[in-house]
């Protein structure tokens, strides 16, 4: 096992009418002018913005309201957000949303502490974040894991660049997890959640790493087949309490880092989405599914008793050579992607194929002019990210 520093500072409250603590513990946080951001609008029509609007008046805490993030957010509504947040004077941050809410909320939270510094500065590498201020969450969707997480994603678009950062500042203080909250997400967004769910955890167990790791091993394949059996209840009825339930709660444990802890991560292939999502602002987790088998089927010739190990741990496989196990175990995660409707090609996901030139450019800017390798099961090179495009751009 490799050493690892792990530090999760983020209080959880989960459960049935956990919103209805937002008052109670923002003032235990001391939290008094609360920022409040929030998406397109589904929060609105559910009710759940002016449920805690009501909580806050009735509680004599200021506040103060901004809508409008996007999917794949945009660093243009951050900047508008911080001048509003700044000349509020909020003292806490509250995204009431899913992960493109949150990541903008932790944004706004890091530019309100640095008003010196543009906020595309921390994402781009020009300046370090060193301080923040407190932001939390009320989560209405699980899929990125950012209500737990230290990263946060956001895409510029001017310069068409979604990049994350990742930094322990990025770890929110609060997060409110009411699994009845997701039962109003359409069912596309629902299985894009699971599909990000299940990649934060592909992505931390398939890395460079050889030594024995055993218990987050099997934390990482019990994760994985927690999400699997529960996802087959929830596509059917979306309103069963447990299955949804297990898979908000597998959201936050899968990206808090508990399931690669002791182990190098990997996220090669959430970087060849992050490409996808800045160029045709494809939706993330179905970016994933798209290239995952693709990306698999590249580099498991590096470490097959791993790929072997995890058909058997997850599907059962127990028959064959590591060789065909590993093989197996590839396709059953495919088909499994394939049967929540999820795309497993560049064609299913954009609707059409690219051309040659158009998959260099991806894999260029992915790569950043092949100066910089990504991941570390297979460290990525231009000439092998190309080569998993152009694998996955076939149906
Ligand atoms: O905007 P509204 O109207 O709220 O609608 C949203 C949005 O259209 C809708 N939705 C959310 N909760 C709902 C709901 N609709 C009805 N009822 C509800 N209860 O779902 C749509 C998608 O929302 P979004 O926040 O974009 O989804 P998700 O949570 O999947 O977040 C995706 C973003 O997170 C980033 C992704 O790259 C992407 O930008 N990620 C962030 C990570 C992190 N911070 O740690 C890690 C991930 O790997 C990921 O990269
Ligand atoms: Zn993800």
């Amino acid at each position: 096992m490799q050493s690892f520093n792990f530090k999760l500072p983020t209080e959880i409250i989960f459960g049935r009418h956990a919103e209805d603590r937002v008052a109670e513990k923002l003032r235990e946080y001391g939290a008094s002018r609360i920022f409040i951001v929030y998406g397109g609008g589904s929060v609105v029509r559910s009710g759940l913005l002016s449920r805690i609007e009501c909580q806050l008046t009735s509680n004599g805490l200021a506040f103060q309201v901004l809508g409008g993030v996007q999917p794949n957010p945009r660093v243009a509504l951050v900047r508008e957000g911080i001048r509003a947040a700044i000349s509020f004077k909020a003292n806490f941050i509250l995204a009431v949303g899913g992960g493109s809410v949150i990541d903008s909320a932790k944004a706004i939270a890091h530019g309100t502490a640095n008003p010196g510094t543009d906020i595309w500065d921390f994402w781009s590498g020009r300046a370090e974040l060193k301080k923040t201020m407190p932001f939390g969450s009320v989560l209405t969707l699980a899929a990125a894991g950012s209500e737990t997480s230290d990263s946060a994603v956001l895409t510029n678009e001017d310069t068409m660049r979604k990049v994350g950062l990742s930094s322990p500042l990025n770890r929110p203080v609060l997060a409110f997890m009411n699994p009845e909250l997701t039962y109003t997400v359409p069912k596309k967004q629902l299985v894009c959640g699971i599909a990000d769910i299940l990649m934060h955890t592909l992505e931390r167990y398939f890395s460079c790493d050889k030594e024995e790791n055993a218990f987050t091993d099997r934390v990482a394949e019990s994760l994985i087949k927690t999400v699997m059996e529960a996802s087959h209840v929830a596509v059917k009825n979306q309103q069963d309490y447990d299955a949804m339930s297990e898979i908000m709660w597998c959201g936050s444990v899968s990206h808090s880092d508990f399931t690669g802890l002791g182990r190098r991560k990997d996220f090669s292939v959430h970087k060849l989405g992050h490409e996808l999502s800045a160029r045709f602002d494809a939706t993330h987790g179905a970016s994933l599914t798209a290239l995952w088998g693709s990306w698999a089927k590249y580099v498991y010739k590096d470490d097959i008793a791993r790929f072997a190990k995890f058909a058997e741990r997850v599907f059962g496989i127990t028959d064959g050579t590591d060789e065909e196990r590993a093989r197996l175990g590839i396709e059953m995660m495919v088909t499994y992607f394939q049967n929540l409707g999820l795309p497993t090609s560049l064609p299913e996901l954009l609707d059409t194929k690219l051309n040659d030139s158009e998959l260099y450019s991806l894999a260029d800017l992915a790569t950043n002019g092949d100066k910089k390798k990504l991941g570390t099961f297979h460290p990525l090179t231009r000439k092998d990210v190309l080569a998993i495009y152009k694998l996955a751009n076939v149906k």
